[in-house]
């Protein structure tokens, strides 16, 4: 019919993904059927840099496209609204529909309620009325229940579409839209919502191996969480994108065309299938649940982040420790091995902070053990590490090995009787198997006494190794049997019928079954949160495990993640290859998770699977020492990859990059401080700063760290420059204070092997610190300050300081805050908070720009000693000794 003929491809949206679709199943639910496809060109070029080729499986653009053969009429009868009225919180709806979607369970009478929140927040929550659905039970979700009588967007609903529209108010613009997409479907184990999108710039959607920018040209993303080594593109399953992976964020960020942000975050975890098309236009399907939609209004990228974190929860204050450098390696095979890289990173002088262990620590992989032949002097290895000043974290599997004798082994013993591992169906603790020799089975994280008895057991550890943090790993968790050890029974919960192209195949791929049971319902919606709550229990904010032992701040990184894990803990990339493609792809991954909460984040330096080489090494040494979250960390069967066991040049490269790090880590801890109060990121695309400039918005090959320091890694080999995108306005070489003035253009900058590109952005002041071969040592250097003037010759900045680790010097305000403020020939020194009373000086301060020549600098009217560079136009004054807690001010002229 002409419902069906007129649509154009673009506005095809699929009434069948589910089974396999014929003619005839697609018609029985009133949709149109059509086979030949005829791709349209691309409207918007995808302008992901295509320089860096991926070398495992087809590169993004050439992947699959899925334009549905089944598609949507335009006079589709779904739901529509039958009764609505404005409420105190906002809105109350009830949505009813006659027809049968085709998915099992139809819901035919639904409620919406939408919640005006704040000025920038709205929440929409779509439930069953007549039966409580499984609802995502994060913490920190604010509960709002008086509405605000300002808001910067609009709502609205189209009746007998069952379709709203949300706009900004400021200019009219819908930015989530539902009319005319795919209807809205509520089906037992089957959800869709569908909105049209603004422009082709959206971002998010995690976990994946992908750039930053996400193509909408017919892609589909799936988030359910797997332990799956990241590579592009599968095989096995030609319709899918990437694999999914370690975490799932069901959040995106979208640009609109009046420059303005907006965030959106589907609060769900069960398993979701995304399709973004080039409407442009997004649907989101997720296997239960219920809909709780959040939309952020922004307007600029950092306040969407900012807004998402406050429902989430805010990032984590990391220990000042952590900001260092971290070594590892899956299997050094021995205490002495692990000795001996120690040792020689350090005398190669190489700011080195954090030592890891991996599993071949312990006994036989069994958690909460140390294997005595070959870390039989682990103890004494910890305390030699914290005598020079460093920490140590080990790994942390969740499964506990479940085939030991009675007496001998409390992980096991003690989650018998305190009955808090995950049960199967015959309220028996789940078996599968990890690295344990014969069966493993999982802590149940959401029971009450998990905390208790999880926090016993890295008690008893901490007792005989006295480790700093937790690396907790295979936390999707991982499952070495898909299932227990006979699979999983053919349920519809096993196997819904409609099951996104997740890799394996099956939901249970590589994890528990479905029907596994935990004390908050059954794995099949819990899955995605059994690594948050692992973050949790093992952070346990009051009831803890790391603070109760250390008395100091947690520090844990975690593999897998769900929205609210960075208030709780960090994350690393997993299992990445060591070759130039994923050193590039890295970028976008640090940018995503900091776009995700999680701004403690890093990919293994070096890479992970396979044989690193010195030249690829060398240049993710550099890129790694601007991760948020440095470590080098390297697979069992692959060659060694310190810096050390690489060469010299590697060496150098290393302790070069890394001197930079630790000299700028005063501004890197303001900035963690400055995420935790607001969320902003602290790795962020350029675009977060550059909004107003289009050629920003695809870049994943340079990024920034907070508002004022460029990073352009090299991500080639055998180049000795980079082509950066330089904004406009004043940058300043980091390493000779050079002015170059950006034009909104590519320019070349030199990296000869020994050098990483880093620009200053003018208009900002940096705190740094002379660098030490420790952050205990650095700490205890003065600070500098580096000022950037902006073409106005003006330049602020922010400084927080605090003893490094005692929990919540935030919120006891057992911290130290000041403010410098600078106009030409003057900087103040504006201290805002001295809670952190032990001293704290201004040592020295470099002042770029500065034309004239300068003939007399004073302190607060104190003349003091100063040097000016002439070619490079840079000022320096050096032994100031002035006391940052007390106002003063220089100037100079
Ligand atoms: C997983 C982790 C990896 C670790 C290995 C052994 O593959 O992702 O980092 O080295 O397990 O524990």
């Amino acid at each position: 019919s002409q419902q069906c003929t007129d649509i154009p491809l673009t506005m095809r949206f699929d009434c069948h993904p589910d089974n396999e679709a014929s003619q005839t199943s697609c018609e029985e639910r009133g949709c149109c059927w059509k086979e030949e496809v005829e791709i349209p060109e691309r409207q918007h070029p995808f302008p992901a840099p295509r320089l860096h080729r991926p070398t495992h499986g087809p590169a993004l653009e050439d992947l699959p496209l899925n334009v549905p053969f089944c598609y949507y009429p335009r006079d589709y009868q779904g739901y529509s609204f039958v009764n609505y009225t404005s409420e105190d919180h906002g809105y109350t709806g009830y949505l009813k529909r006659d027809t049968a979607s085709g998915f099992f369970g139809d819901i035919n009478v639904l409620k919406m309620d939408v919640f005006f929140e704040t000025e920038t927040r709205l929440r929409i929550k779509i439930t069953d009325p007549a039966r409580a659905r499984w609802e995502t039970p994060i913490p920190h979700v604010p509960d709002v229940t008086k509405p605000v009588n300002k808001t910067s967007y609009g709502f609205e609903i189209h009746e007998v579409d069952g379709a709203f529209t949300i706009t900004r108010k400021s200019n009219g613009l819908p930015i989530f839209d539902t009319l005319d997409m795919a209807p809205l479907t509520y089906a037992e184990q089957f959800l869709q919502l569908s909105t049209s999108l603004p422009s082709e710039y959206i971002y998010g959607f995690g976990e994946h191996l992908e750039g930053l920018l996400l193509d909408t040209y017919w892609k589909r993303r799936v988030l359910w969480n797997v332990d799956e080594a990241p590579v592009v593109g599968v095989s096995a399953f030609p319709k899918l994108l990437q694999n999914n992976l370690y975490g799932s964020h069901p959040f995106y960020l979208a640009l609109e065309p009046g420059g303005n942000a907006h965030g959106v975050f589907l609060l769900n975890s069960n398993a979701l299938d995304v399709v973004l098309q080039p409407h442009p236009a997004l649907t989101m399907r997720a296997l239960g649940g219920i809909i709780d939609l959040y939309v952020f209004l922004g307007p600029t990228p950092n306040a969407v982040i900012s807004q998402y974190t406050e429902v989430i929860g805010r990032p984590f204050l990391p220990p000042y420790w952590s900001l260092g450098y971290h070594q590892c390696r899956y299997g050094y095979g021995s205490v002495n091995r692990t000795h001996e890289v120690w040792q020689r990173t350090r005398n190669a002088g190489i700011p080195f902070d954090v030592q890891w262990n991996d599993i071949d620590y312990m006994k036989d992989n069994k958690d909460f053990t140390v294997d005595d032949v070959h870390y039989g002097g682990l103890s004494e290895f910890v305390n030699e590490v914290h005598l020079a000043g460093m920490h140590y974290v080990p790994i942390i599997d969740p499964g506990i090995s479940a085939a030991e004798q009675p007496h001998t082994y409390p992980p096991w013993d003690e989650g018998v009787s305190l009955g808090v591992f995950i049960r199967n169906s015959s309220n028996m603790p789940f078996i599968g198997k990890v690295w344990n020799p014969v069966a493993t089975t999982w802590p149940d994280f959401t029971h009450p006494l998990a905390a208790y008895y999880w926090g016993r057991q890295m008690m008893r550890f901490h007792n005989q190794i006295p480790i700093d943090g937790a690396w907790i790993d295979m936390n999707e968790p991982s499952n070495f049997w898909s299932g227990s050890f006979n699979g999983c029974k053919e349920t519809k919960l096993e196997k819904p019928d409609f099951v996104p192209p997740v890799h394996g195949d099956v939901l249970f791929y590589h994890t528990l079954c479905m029907s596994a049971r935990h004390h908050l319902g059954l794995h099949y919606n819990l899955h995605n949160l059994f690594g948050f709550t692992e973050t949790i229990a093992t952070n346990a904010f009051d009831d803890s495990a790391l603070q109760i032992i250390r008395s100091k701040r947690p520090f844990i990184i975690s593999r897998s993640t769900y929205p609210g894990q960075g208030h709780y803990g960090g994350h690393w990339t997993g299992d990445v290859y060591s070759d130039w493609f994923n050193l590039w792809q890295s970028i976008a991954g640090i940018l995503n998770f900091n776009m995700y909460g999680i701004p403690m984040v890093g990919a293994d330096i070096c890479g992970f699977n396979g044989n690193t080489t010195a030249n690829l090494c060398l240049r993710w040494m550099q890129l790694g020492a601007f991760y948020p979250f440095s470590r080098n960390h390297n697979t069992d069967d692959a060659f060694d990859q310190d810096p050390v066991a690489l060469g010299e040049d590697v060496v150098v490269a290393a302790r070069n990059a890394l001197t930079q790090r630790y000299m700028l880590l005063p501004y890197l801890y303001s900035l963690f401080f400055n995420a935790h109060l607001t969320g902003e990121p602290v790795a962020r695309p350029l675009f977060f700063q550059f909004l107003k400039d289009r050629r920003t918005y695809a870049i994943d090959t340079q990024f920034m760290w907070g508002p004022a320091l460029m990073i352009s890694p090299v991500l080639k080999e055998h180049v000795t420059s980079v082509q950066a995108y330089i904004p406009h306005g004043f940058w300043y070489d980091w390493y000779d204070g050079n002015l170059i003035e950006g034009e909104g253009d590519y320019m070349n900058l030199d990296a000869p092997r020994d050098k990483i590109p880093l620009l200053v952005r003018g208009g900002y002041i940096l705190p740094v610190s002379k660098p030490a071969n420790t952050t205990t040592d650095s700490r205890k250097n003065g600070i500098g300050v580096l000022v950037a003037p902006s073409e106005f010759g003006r330049a602020s900045g922010e400084f927080y300081w605090d003893d490094g680790e005692a929990v919540d010097t935030v919120e006891s305000k057992m911290y130290s805050h000041v403010q410098f403020v600078s106009g030409p020939g003057i900087v103040n020194f504006n201290c805002t908070r001295a809670g952190y009373t032990a001293p704290i000086t201004l040592d020295y301060m470099y002042i770029l720009n500065v034309s004239s020549n300068v003939t007399k600098v004073d302190v607060s009217g104190r003349k003091v000693h100063f040097q000016y560079d002439e070619s490079n136009k840079v000022l320096s004054v050096s032994d100031i000794g002035k006391n940052l807690l007390k106002p003063f001010t220089v100037t100079w002229k």
